[in-house]
């Protein structure tokens, strides 16, 4: 009978929970975008990535920090995979600071594939004073430390929506604040809680221009960056994903076994020694 009770008051605690989080507006407040690296069998675009990337470096990394991903990461299996001369190149053309040396000092030098991508800002409170107060975060988890999607239920059936959500932030700019609404020294955004935010609007048509010949329309830049933004957070998805489907498949299998010798076991019992 506990269980049952339990079993009861975990529903409505579910319910309840979905009830008030769509109540508050917050399960469809974002653009539901269709991404190729959802579900199951889901996978990243290697292209896609590659734009993305192009996105962060020109546009993003000027504020924002990508520290826990290395130069040689690019050019891994289940990422944007750029060939190995190329993660030099990219590793060359960005400066890091190195040492000390022999004198104590600390110099500057082109990064190589083993680096990490360096800060734009030598410390937080320095990114602060450059953007009137506010700390751009660090972008490597960005899209698991955010929720476009809320209440229990929801977040089952769709996942808790971080890309959605910050593709929609880099595309809320556009829209005029409604009546009453007066951004002040920050930013209107329709999908920032609060609306108003310290980040001025970085992506515009054309911010970038792609070698693939792709349109670089806002929505365009938003879901590649976005996308690079997903494998930053998750390098090793396609992996894990991988391996849960073949898993699924040896339980399968070895569930047939089981279920087929219990039933050859049982079979003297159940049917007498002759059987
Ligand atoms: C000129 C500096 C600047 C640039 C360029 C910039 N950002 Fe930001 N970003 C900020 C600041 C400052 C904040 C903090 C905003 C706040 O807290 O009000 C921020 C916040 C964010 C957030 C967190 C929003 C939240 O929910 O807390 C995300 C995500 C983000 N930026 C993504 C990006 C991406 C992606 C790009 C490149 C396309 C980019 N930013 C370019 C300065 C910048």
């Amino acid at each position: 009978m506990r269980f049952v009770k339990t079993l009861m008051a975990t529903a409505v605690a579910l319910t309840l929970g979905a009830g008030s989080a769509m109540a508050a507006g917050g399960g469809t407040h974002v653009i539901d975008h269709t991404w190729s690296f959802e579900g199951v069998f889901g996978k990243f675009d290697r292209a896609q990535l590659q734009r993305g990337f192009q996105v962060y470096k020109e546009v993003c990394a000027s504020c924002h920090s990508l520290e826990l991903v290395s130069f040689r990461n690019l050019g891994e299996p289940g990422g944007p995979q750029f060939p190995e001369e190329q993660v030099k190149a990219i590793a060359a053309s960005f400066t890091v600071i190195d040492g000390p040396d022999a004198e104590g000092e600390m110099f500057e030098r082109p990064g190589v594939p083993a680096d990490k991508f360096p800060a734009p800002f030598p410390n937080v409170e320095a990114a602060k004073a450059s953007n009137g107060g506010a700390y751009p975060p660090d972008l490597s988890l960005i899209t698991k430390a955010r929720a476009g999607y809320h209440g229990i239920l929801t977040q089952m059936v769709q996942g808790a929506g971080g890309p959605e959500y910050i593709y929609s932030l880099l595309n809320g700019y556009t829209e005029e604040p409604p009546e009453g609404l007066d951004p002040g020294e920050l930013n209107y955004n329709a999908y920032f809680p609060g609306y108003r935010i310290a980040m001025a609007q970085p992506l515009y048509e054309d911010s970038v221009e792609y070698q693939d010949g792709t349109a670089a329309t806002i929505e365009q830049q938003s879901a590649d960056v976005v996308a690079f933004l997903a494998w930053a957070a998750e390098p090793k998805m396609e992996a894990r994903k991988q391996a849960g489907v073949r898993n699924i498949l040896l339980l399968i299998i070895f569930g047939v076994l089981l279920w087929y010798s219990n039933k050859q076991l049982w079979k003297p019992v159940k049917y007498g020694q002759d059987a």
